[in-house]
């Protein structure tokens, strides 16, 4: 288990527990935070959108070209920081880090 804060929408700080080797979108979702992820982590909607510190995006997996082209139609689309959650693979390294959920939300 790693701890990741998350910012929501309204500015609150939430720390969540993570699992690793799991998309990050499962444990921001089972933590009850507003986050709809409605086609499941298929990479197809885009509402599991988080803003990313620059200096941990390398300990990700990089975005595929499905995850750009949807990132890119989305409000709040800030590059380099945004990602798709049911992209990222939780991994020991992003243990206290902090993350943002755009006020689209
Ligand atoms: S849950 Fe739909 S793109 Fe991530």
């Amino acid at each position: 288990m790693v701890k990741v804060n998350v910012v929501d929408p309204k500015g609150r700080i939430h720390t969540i527990e993570a699992n690793e080797g799991e998309p990050l979108m499962h444990s921001i979702r089972d933590a009850g935070l507003p986050m709809l992820a409605s086609c499941g982590g298929n990479c197809a909607c885009a509402t599991c959108h988080v803003l990313v510190p620059a200096e941990i995006a390398n300990v990700f997996t990089d975005r595929s070209e499905a995850e750009i082209e949807l990132l890119q139609d989305s409000d709040y689309f800030q590059e380099p920081l945004s990602r798709l959650a049911c992209q990222m693979i939780v991994v020991e390294a992003i243990d206290g880090i902090t993350i943002e959920i755009p006020p689209s939300y």
